[in-house]
């Protein structure tokens, strides 16, 4: 095949939540805070938590599965798995090594990319790349993320928003107008300390100290990162756009990372969309970190919103900061 005219497209798609659900009069209970405040303020309502006996590797293999199935793919033939998370099973080695050998990928490579809540976007983008140069034919590309394991209950300004699931596509080179048509990737260091887990890492090893102060525990500056979520993911989907030589008035479908039903509104405003072209589930899974953009490409094709040959739209936003946009033509 001509590298030229190789492009990566999404061959199967599946994705996976846990049975466990977690509603916003639970979290009454359990901490000083409302259903109003929660569905006001994020339009979250329910969320998914894993139950403790399971690990991100879990959902990832239920997602992948789901995924070779539906585009009827054996395992052998998968060359690469790309797992995007920041919840590993462990620190090392890569949670995808661990997918391979579950799942019997055994002519694959396999590793983590750990770009938080635009780790789909950096994953797909990266598989794509592989894709299309011509190194790999059947890339799998994998977000999940068990998050509740890193969130402080007594927290009130972060245990609301996150929930735990998963979401997989199989990338496959095709040479036709579909596929994955432009990506981009942004980041700004200086915004690492608005969103980020302070101890467990090298900088500060685990010890008594760490976990008496509750440093294994996500810390967000919500406002800080509102306020950036919004234009950088308008940025995003600009950038996307203009470089797949699209216009906004071409967007059949935009998906976005689920963080806060405000910051979907404000980038959607500030992109002359309509709600009524955007994926939203937030609502039923909160902010499911690398699995969110998956997760709602999935139910999208699965409640027919994405029909062969439309335009759709990927955009993300996460610690970092990171953000980044996809634009892809569905269909094979
Ligand atoms: O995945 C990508 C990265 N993450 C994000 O994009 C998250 C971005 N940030 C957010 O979604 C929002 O900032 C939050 C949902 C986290 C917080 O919403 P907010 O509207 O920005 O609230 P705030 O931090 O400005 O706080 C307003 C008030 C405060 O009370 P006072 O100081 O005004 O009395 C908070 O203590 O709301 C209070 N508050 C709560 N009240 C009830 C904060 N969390 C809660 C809560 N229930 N769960």
């Amino acid at each position: 095949m001509n590298n030229a005219t190789r492009r990566a497209v999404i061959a199967g798609i599946g994705s996976y939540v846990p049975e466990k659900v977690l509603t916003n009069q639970d979290l009454e209970r359990m901490i000083d805070t409302s259903d109003e405040w929660i569905v006001s303020r994020t339009g979250i309502r329910e969320r998914h938590i894993l139950e403790d006996n399971l690990t991100t590797s879990d959902m990832a293999v239920e997602a992948a599965t789901r995924a070779l199935r539906h585009a009827g793919c054996p395992a052998s033939k998968v060359d690469l798995v790309l797992l995007a998370t920041v919840t590993g099973d462990y620190v090392f080695p890569s949670t995808a090594c661990i997918v391979q050998e579950k799942m019997g990928l055994t002519n694959a490579g396999a590793f983590d990319i750990g770009s938080s809540c635009s780790g789909f976007i950096a994953a797909l983008s990266t598989g794509a790349a592989f894709v299309q140069s011509g190194n790999f034919q059947n890339v799998l590309v994998i977000g999940a993320d068990a998050i509740s394991r890193m969130v402080d209950c007594k927290d009130r300004n972060v245990c609301v928003i996150f929930g735990d699931g998963a979401a997989a596509v199989l990338l496959q080179a095709g040479h036709s107008d579909r596929g994955i048509l432009s990506t981009y990737i942004k980041s700004d260091g200086a915004g690492c300390r608005h969103l980020y887990q302070p101890a467990g890492g090298a900088k500060l090893p685990p010890s008594l100290d760490t976990i008496t102060n509750r440093l294994h525990y996500i810390k967000m500056d919500g406002r800080e990162t509102f306020k950036q979520a919004a234009r950088a993911m308008t940025s995003a989907a600009f950038e996307a756009l203009k470089s797949a030589g699209l216009e906004v008035s071409d967007v059949d479908l935009m998906v976005p990372h689920q963080a806060n039903i405000r910051i979907i509104q404000a980038a959607v405003q500030r992109m002359g969309l309509s709600m009524d072209q955007v994926a939203v589930n937030i609502d039923r899974y909160g902010n499911t970190v690398a699995a969110s953009i998956g997760l709602a490409l999935d139910e999208s094709q699965q409640n027919g919103r994405i029909e062969a040959g439309d335009h759709v739209l990927l955009v993300g936003f996460g610690a970092g900061l990171t953000w980044g946009g996809i634009v892809l033509r569905w269909g094979v």
